[in-house]
């Protein structure tokens, strides 16, 4: 039987992160050609088809990943947007500077980003039965409000309407491209070491220890979510197997937001 993803070109950014790192795996493990992207330095934790320094946050590096990826394969795909930052800060506190880099690699890089690949995702979406795909790994974060997490609530919401009303432009302008949001609640990866750090920092826990041991019960599925547990979401919603999901937000939290 011919793997879910045979053959089909993926481009991946926050290679090497945690859960970037795992979706890239997935993808791979699917069939698919996977392109990672990352600042430098070039990750050991990947290496599939190809790895590309990409900063997410600046229009030229989007061009020339795009630009790479269609010299070298011909098409794209599957673009998943995974990089992304934390800021936990007191609202008040928070620099005009520390909000605007969350929100030049949260938002503004899943815009330049999929502004820069639509061509070529539209010519290789008409080539597909379902079409081609959109990620964005968006968050809990982009449906509920939460304590030290303003500008992060404020990011990971604005890219989740950024999804819905890309999809509905897409489709109003026939384009065969789904464009579909992920949310998450705490995985493990060294986003939540540092989250854990600058709760205790800001005087909400007492230690690491103790603001970690709330992490697991607060979800009602009983622990936290592995990286692997999104990548599987993500490979889905790559595939035809997702053709009908489109704007549409995958809450993969363990329930926590069911509550
Ligand atoms: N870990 C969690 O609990 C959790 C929960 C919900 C959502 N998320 C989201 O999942 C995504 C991945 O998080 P993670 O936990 O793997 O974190 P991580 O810190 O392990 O990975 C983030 C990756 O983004 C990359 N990155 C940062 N700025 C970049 C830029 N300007 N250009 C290119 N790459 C850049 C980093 O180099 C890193 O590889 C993020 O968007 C995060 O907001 C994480």
């Amino acid at each position: 039987m011919m793997a879910a993803l045979e053959g089909r070109v993926a481009l991946v950014t926050g290679c090497t992160g945690g859960i970037g790192s795992e979706i890239c795996r997935q993808l791979a493990g699917a069939g698919a050609i996977v392109v990672g992207a990352d600042l430098p330095p070039t990750p050991s934790s990947w290496s599939g088809a190809g790895y590309l320094q990409l900063d997410v946050t600046d229009e030229t590096s989007w061009q020339d990943a795009i630009a790479a990826v269609d010299r070298d394969h011909g098409k794209l795909d599957i673009l998943v947007h995974v990089a992304g930052i934390v800021v936990v800060e007191k609202m008040e506190t928070t620099t005009l500077a520390q909000w605007r880099k969350q929100m030049a690699v949260n938002v503004d890089g899943v815009f330049l980003g999929t502004k820069a690949a639509t061509a070529l995702l539209r010519r290789s979406g008409d080539a597909l039965p379902h079409g081609a795909s959109v990620v964005v790994i968006s968050s809990v974060a982009g449906k509920i409000g939460s304590p030290l997490h303003v500008g992060y609530c404020t990011s990971k919401g604005a890219a989740t309407l950024f999804v819905k009303a890309c999809a509905m432009e897409f489709s109003a302008l026939g384009y065969k491209v789904r464009v579909n949001s992920v949310h998450p609640s705490g995985v493990k990866t060294g986003m939540v070491d540092h989250i854990l750090q600058r709760i205790v920092d800001n005087g909400f826990a007492a230690s690491v220890e103790e603001a970690a041991a709330g992490l697991a019960p607060a979800h009602p599925i009983g622990r936290m979510a592995d990286p692997i547990d999104i990548a599987k979401t993500v490979r889905f919603l790559a595939s035809d197997e997702a053709g009908y999901m489109h704007g549409s937000e995958l809450i993969v939290d363990g329930g926590f937001t069911a509550q």
